[in-house]
């Protein structure tokens, strides 16, 4: 049996004594009373009457143990052309400062927080001063718009709100400070503070009595010690697309995060502390969480906050400078990134320029990863290239390939096997397991492993229908895929509406939200279509309500999305059409109008109610431009 088999075996036959062997090395200040609570199936709660502090455990100790004058994070903004290195010992000194401003302003365990900012190091401080306190972090991408941010801010009703001026993308500032005014006027529920980090791009207007200066506060503050919070107790709200405008409030505890993330960064990404890694996200996004800030810090890593893209700050080259420059052993993305490089340089000609002589392995997730992009990853870096999956619920992988315990041979098209703790079934519909390679519901057995999400946020019940209901005894991820013959995992789809543009995670239903509310539109539908850059991108259609005029109307519902949901939905097409597709009792095909937009072959549905409407919106996609000369992802 080889290695991987062997852990995974030993997970599976006493997740107990397994999951509290990796809890070993995390500092409690009191342990566990057990390991797993398994008393009111189907939730699950892990290590319950265990106390630490997540902050404690991600920078405090690693002073205490030495470290205090190694990087914590190297910041390299090629946007600002800043490069920044703080310690861990600064690091301490400035998560203790900040979190006695939010003391200092009423801000206490339990309490949430929103953190609004850009890739900016002090995003991480936000997050950990929030963790030192035992206070509830929730951290929302600023490429959202504020309509976006007014529904966290309600969900979350937070005491404060820490946010910068401004961030900046490769061509523009964007001033955050405008749309956080804007989405606290929206919101009902109101912040009683905001801590709002000056940048020298812009600098924004505060408001009196609410607004106070970041830094100011902070030199003000009395550093705060760390607040020891119960296992069970939440570290953090991340709030993710649903299949409606209001947002999933996935819920993150203390104990189980950190055993769960310091026991991946050896086994799964194979670094040891000390050494340089790179997670090129956004802390907005769950790969953020885990890989930018928690697990490098909670393994005394050192970590890379990059503000900027693959491509445009200033080349094709922007990757492979910042791996060599800070000696990065591997590098985590999502495939877009490469294909963006891809696409500016096919041969990988700025690879040569710099030395990649540390650099050990790429690591891919988010989003499918085609074989095309794998198989250049792969020729061009000549370094193992991982495709692993997960998603916000799960916080870690679901199924990847453990470059720390042992190299299983890579399959193209499928992140490897399901990891240790995770018990993947491929489900029919009635819930009854299929043969090897046979596509179903992907679906965790129960319990899920330690790190994943407990609950929603103040969802209970949304959390069991949405994810436990249908399949019961199960965790149900909302993909499609097979389990081969060899126990590999192919994801192959979502079953629900959700969509990946970018590697970003965004609902086709919360856009038909928007598109609906314009006075015009009678009936809408979007679906997401391949495409060769962002994996998907987003295409609508609309009716129009009987006398209206269709002038301006897509440029409308585009710019609508614009402002409701944000840029980085990426909504730039729509047609007008005369219907929608539909079946005899009224469910909209948007499976097929999605077909007809990728060039795929088809089968005209049985149930179909009027097969000619199929030719109208051929016809209104030709004249977007659809399906797209070359097509979408292999
Ligand atoms: N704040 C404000 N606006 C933002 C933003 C932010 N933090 N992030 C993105 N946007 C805006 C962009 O400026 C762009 O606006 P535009 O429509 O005016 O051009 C829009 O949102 C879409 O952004 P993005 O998806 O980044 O597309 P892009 O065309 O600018 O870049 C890639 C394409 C492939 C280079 C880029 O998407 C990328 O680097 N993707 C990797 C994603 C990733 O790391 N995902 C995390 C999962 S691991
Ligand atoms: P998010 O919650 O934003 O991380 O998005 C999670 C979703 O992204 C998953 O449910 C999948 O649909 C998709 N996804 C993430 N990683 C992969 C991967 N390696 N392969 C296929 N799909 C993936």
């Amino acid at each position: 049996m080889g290695r991987f088999d062997e852990v995974y075996r030993a997970a599976a036959a006493d997740p107990e004594g397994f999951w509290a062997a990796a809890a070993a090395e995390i500092d409690w200040t009191k342990t566990w009373d057990r390991v797993l609570d398994d008393s009111d199936p189907p939730y699950y709660r892990w290590f319950p009457g265990g106390e630490l502090n997540t902050c404690h455990n991600a920078v405090d100790r690693h002073v205490e143990n030495g470290r205090g004058e190694q990087a914590a994070i190297i910041y390299d903004s090629p946007v600002t052309d800043t490069i920044r290195s703080i310690t861990y010992a600064e690091l301490q000194d400035q998560v203790a400062r900040l979190a006695g401003a939010l003391a200092a302003r009423g801000v206490a365990k339990g309490d949430r927080v929103i953190v609004y900012m850009p890739m900016v190091p002090e995003a991480a401080v936000a997050m950990l001063a929030c963790a030192r306190l035992g206070a509830v972090h929730s951290v929302v991408f600023g490429g959202f718009a504020a309509n976006e941010l007014a529904t966290r801010i309600d969900d979350a009703a937070p005491k404060a709100i820490l946010s910068a001026s401004c961030g900046i993308e490769v061509n523009r500032v964007i001033e955050y400070k405008p749309l956080l005014d804007a989405a606290i006027d929206m919101a009902a529920h109101k912040p009683d503070a905001c801590l709002i980090l000056q940048r020298p791009q812009a600098t924004a207007a505060l408001t009196t009595g609410r607004d106070e200066d970041w830094e100011e506060a902070v030199a003000a503050a009395q550093p705060h010690a760390c607040v020891p919070v119960a296992a069970t107790d939440p570290l953090y709200i991340l709030y993710t697309s649903g299949t409606t405008g209001q947002p999933k409030g996935i819920v993150r505890d203390n104990g189980g995060h950190a055993v769960a993330l310091k026991w991946t960064m050896k086994n799964l990404y194979n670094i040891d502390p000390g050494e340089v890694y790179w997670s090129a996200s956004d802390v907005g996004w769950v790969v953020g969480h885990s890989y930018i800030v928690y697990g490098p810090l909670l393994h005394g890593a050192t970590t890379i906050f990059y503000e900027g893209k693959p491509v445009g700050t200033p080349d094709p080259g922007a990757f492979w400078r910042v791996i060599s420059q800070h000696k990065a052993v591997s590098l985590f993305t999502a495939p877009t990134a490469f294909r963006a490089i891809r696409q500016q340089d096919p041969e990988g000609d700025h690879i040569g320029k710099y030395d990649l002589g540390h650099f050990r392995a790429l690591f891919l997730a988010g989003e499918r990863c085609d074989p095309d992009t794998l198989a250049w990853a792969e020729e061009k870096l000549q370094v193992p290239v991982i495709d692993h999956w997960w998603q916000t619920e799960t916080g870690w992988a679901i199924a990847a390939n453990c470059l720390g315990i042992e190299l299983l041979p890579v399959k193209a098209g499928s992140p490897t096997r399901p990891m240790p703790g995770w018990d993947l079934k491929v489900l029919d519909s009635e819930g009854h397991e299929v043969p090897p390679g046979t596509i179903g519901a992907l679906a965790g057995k129960l319990p899920m492993p330690p790190g994943t999400f407990p609950t929603l946020w103040n969802a209970k019940e949304r959390y069991t229908k949405s994810y436990l209901a249908n399949f019961p005894g199960y965790y149900e991820t909302g993909d499609a895929g097979i389990i081969d013959e060899e126990g590999y995992v192919h994801v192959m789809a979502r079953t629900d509406d959700i969509i990946n543009v970018a590697g970003h995670r965004l609902s086709t239903g919360a856009m038909e939200e928007v598109l609906a509310a314009h006075p015009d539109v009678a009936e809408c539908a979007v679906i997401g279509v391949a495409d060769s850059l962002k994996g998907q991108l987003p295409v609508g259609f609309v009716v129009l309500k009987a006398g209206a005029g269709d002038g301006a109307v897509t440029d409308e519902v585009v710019q609508m999305v614009r402002d409701r949901i944000g840029p980085v939905a990426a909504f730039k097409s729509a047609a007008v059409v005369k219907r929608l597709p539909k079946t005899r009792s009224g469910k909209i095909l948007r499976a097929t109008m999605r077909k007809i937009a990728d060039g795929e072959d088809f089968k005209t549905p049985a149930t179909i109610d009027d097969p000619v409407i199929l030719d109208e919106i051929r016809e209104s996609l030709a004249g977007i431009g659809f399906p797209k000369a070359g097509g979408g992802l292999k």
